[in-house]
């Protein structure tokens, strides 16, 4: 009998009930007397809303209840910052003034009996607004320095830093590249659309919600109408995927909410694919100059980052764009200035490699023209600028693979065969290009908490109030647990994903493995000691046997001063293929092979798997995605799938591998788990756009790649 799990490639333990459909998400908790909510949204980018006629609306069939500001009960809106959220700035409140401030905004809410009769009735309120002058258009605004500048763990950054002489290292250096990289806007579109079913028994609520974390919504809503946040639970055993769309909690669930309490009877709003784009975040629009200054021999003398994002008006979102330049390669002198736009939008949000996708488009596709310039290698001027510690935070790394994921993924992608020349490999007549660039994510740890219970017929329940927005949660926990107890996987089940269970930390930033799982591995380590104590038994199943009632532990576990100490962070290498059709201008990628050093792998088959989810939203990233900002209003004209394409099985490559290459850090977490769900992003847009160079001797500096660029 093996309890070795840590390491094996254990299918996922949610599997059936997945394919089955018998696992439930939000939507999918219907309750009894349940009526349903439909969003009326401004149709103005600013202004003030002069009438509001809903007169028809409420005499249409089956309607319940049409709340607008006018109706809807003040609510406290008591001050609520998770580390999600915009740290300047205030949330939106709904329906609580006459005031729009975008496009979409919710500015009533129909309840009716079915979800048919609340939208026909939604359709029938009339709506004038006294508009005032709007920007929605970036090119038209003038960015302003942030208040402040955190990353998605709200760990502060300043939002500019500064080391050397930058402008005279540039101004003296033999070889420079200056240039200008944009990506638009990028909305999440996980399959699953956001909805939360609300019920009230008394002061007390339930919410069946989509969240990346449970505790958060409860506590925000709490916070909203004024409640104790114990008298708040959240239920979210399922997320089907997210992104970063359900960390935050939204205007919808408030909505809800409200909602319920006016109808006296549960309430399940659920947003439509087009509504996504005006409620739940985005990546944000990005334009970004980066000057890099080289001598002859491909030493950096300068980096120089200079980067602006969109931001709502009544919020400060920023995200950590600027991060990589600050300490990937090594260089005396750097500079790097983040500013936002701002912009009559909903705030954008933090989405997969938040900051450091956008940000290493910019820095590796400069790198790549540099390398051009250099008429270098680019791994080759990547291997000379490998800094031998964090030249920013001035720590040692806690480990840094960057080396042996080079090696690595050009060893498999067999990189010494290319041939160097832009436009001198050919497949019949397509072009083919080979790229590359770096990927790096910070190692995130945060405070967890989780309990194990070991039963006297030798099985488990181990608990944390995490989530599973796709990668595995539920799996990897049930390793961990079953390992760190001594039982077999079948006698452990891990649950998640409901307020009533230890905390758990936000299911963002890659932190969850590091942070949740070492929780489970110490309360179970915990319970095992306890019993084997207690039971007076070297054996567990004898032991619990003996004790004949449940033995339980609960642990809290918190990071140590490692932080202060180390430089932590994945790193990772891409290596691209693609062909590009010389009359049609289509690039399809033909083959990706990513490195990572991550760490430990707890599941090498999750692993994988989410590092190909990575890559394929890098092609997204890339080639396809676009949210297309109408500048005269704010509206998104290509809300909805078949006008914002996202990859499909087609636009994937017959070659993925994703390698792990041995990485064993001791000073990250209990565990040595780094974790993987952003790094897999990052890296993936300029390895593309750079074998798009390679392949066409065309430079894409905004994305995405399409078509129209290339001819
Ligand atoms: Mo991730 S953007 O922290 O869900």
């Amino acid at each position: 009998m093996t309890t070795a799990f840590i390491g094996q490639p254990v299918s996922r333990v949610d599997g059936r009930q997945k394919v089955t459909g018998a696992a439930r998400y939000a939507a999918e908790f219907d309750l009894p007397r349940q009526a349903h909510g439909a969003i009326v949204r401004s149709t103005v980018a600013n202004g003030r809303i002069a009438s509001i006629d809903s007169a028809a609306a409420e005499r249409g069939p089956g309607v319940v209840a049409v709340l607008t500001h006018r109706n809807a009960p003040r609510l406290p809106y008591s001050p609520h910052k998770g580390a999600v959220d915009p740290q300047v700035g205030e949330r939106l409140h709904v329906l609580q003034d006459d005031r729009v401030s975008h496009q979409g905004q919710p500015i009533a809410l129909v309840i009716a009996d079915t979800v048919e009769q609340a939208r026909h009735a939604a359709a029938l309120v009339r709506v004038t607004y006294t508009p005032e002058s709007w920007t929605t258009d970036i090119t038209r605004v003038a960015p302003v320095q942030p208040t402040q500048q955190k990353t998605d763990q709200g760990e502060v950054r300043p939002p500019a830093t500064r080391r050397g002489d930058p402008e005279g290292a540039l101004a003296s250096a033999e070889v420079k590249v200056e240039q200008t990289y944009i990506h638009p806007r990028e909305n999440h579109n996980p399959i699953e659309m956001h909805a939360t079913i609300a019920a009230w028994d008394g002061d007390r609520l339930t919410l069946w919600d989509k969240t990346q974390w449970v505790h958060n919504t409860a506590e925000e809503i709490a916070a909203v109408f004024g409640i104790p946040a114990q008298n708040v639970r959240v239920i979210s055993p399922f997320v089907g995927g997210a992104f970063g769309s359900s960390l935050r909690t939204w205007p919808h669930v408030t909505l809800a909410a409200l909602g319920a309490r006016a109808a006296g009877r549960p309430v399940k709003v659920m947003l439509s694919r087009r509504e996504m784009y005006y409620g739940v975040g985005y990546r944000p629009h990005t334009v970004q100059q980066v000057a890099l200054g080289a001598s002859r021999d491909g030493r950096l003398a300068a980096i120089m980052h200079d980067g602006y994002q969109e931001t709502s008006t009544y919020e400060e979102f920023s995200e950590a764009l600027l991060n990589a330049s600050r300490f990937l390669y090594s260089c005396p002198n750097v500079d790097t200035r983040h500013r936002l736009a701002r912009m009559n939008v909903h705030t954008p949000t933090y989405m997969r490699a938040p900051g450091e996708a956008s940000g290493v488009f910019a820095l590796e596709s400069a790198m790549d023209e540099l390398a051009v310039a250099l008429n270098m290698d680019p791994v080759e001027l990547r291997l000379l600028n490998e800094p031998e510690r964090d030249e920013f935070k001035k720590l040692p790394f806690s480990s840094r693979s960057t080396r042996a994921c080079y090696r690595a993924a050009a060893e498999r992608f067999g990189w010494s065969r290319r041939s160097a020349q832009p436009r001198s490999m050919r497949d019949g007549r397509l072009l083919i290009g080979w790229g590359m660039a770096t990927a790096t994510y910070p190692m995130n740890f945060a405070p967890a908490s989780a309990m194990a219970r070991l039963l006297p017929d030798g099985t488990a329940e181990v608990t944390s109030a995490a989530s599973d927005m796709g990668p595995g949660t539920w799996t990897s926990m049930t390793q961990v647990a079953a390992e760190a107890l001594g039982l077999p996987i079948e006698r452990v089940k891990f649950v998640l994903g409901d307020t009533r269970l230890p905390n758990a930390p936000v299911h963002g930033g890659s932190l969850t493995m590091a942070s949740v799982g070492s929780a489970v591995q110490a309360a179970c380590r915990k319970a095992r000691e306890d019993a084997l104590a207690r039971g007076g038994a070297n054996d567990l199943l004898e032991a619990v046997r003996r004790i004949g009632q449940p033995v339980e532990a609960s642990v809290d576990t918190n990071p140590g001063d490692e932080s202060q100490r180390f430089s932590m962070h994945a790193f990772g290498a891409v290596f691209v293929e693609v062909a590009v059709d010389p009359d049609l201008g289509e690039t399809r990628v033909r083959s990706m092979v990513g490195a990572y050093g991550a760490g430990r792998i707890v599941n090498p088959k999750l692993t994988r798997s989410q590092c190909i989810g990575g890559m394929i939203g890098g092609i997204g990233m890339a080639l396809m995605e676009h949210a297309v900002l109408d500048a005269r209003n704010g509206r998104v004209p290509n809300a909805n799938l078949a006008e914002y394409p996202v990859p499909v099985h087609a636009d994937t490559p017959p070659v993925m591998e994703a390698i792990f290459v041995e990485e064993h850090d001791l000073h990250v977490n209990p565990l040595g788990v780094k974790g993987v769900g952003e790094i897999a992003m990052v890296g993936v847009a300029p390895a593309i756009t750079n074998a798009i160079f390679h392949a066409t001797g065309k430079r894409i500096r905004e994305l995405p790649a399409t078509p129209d660029k290339l001819l």
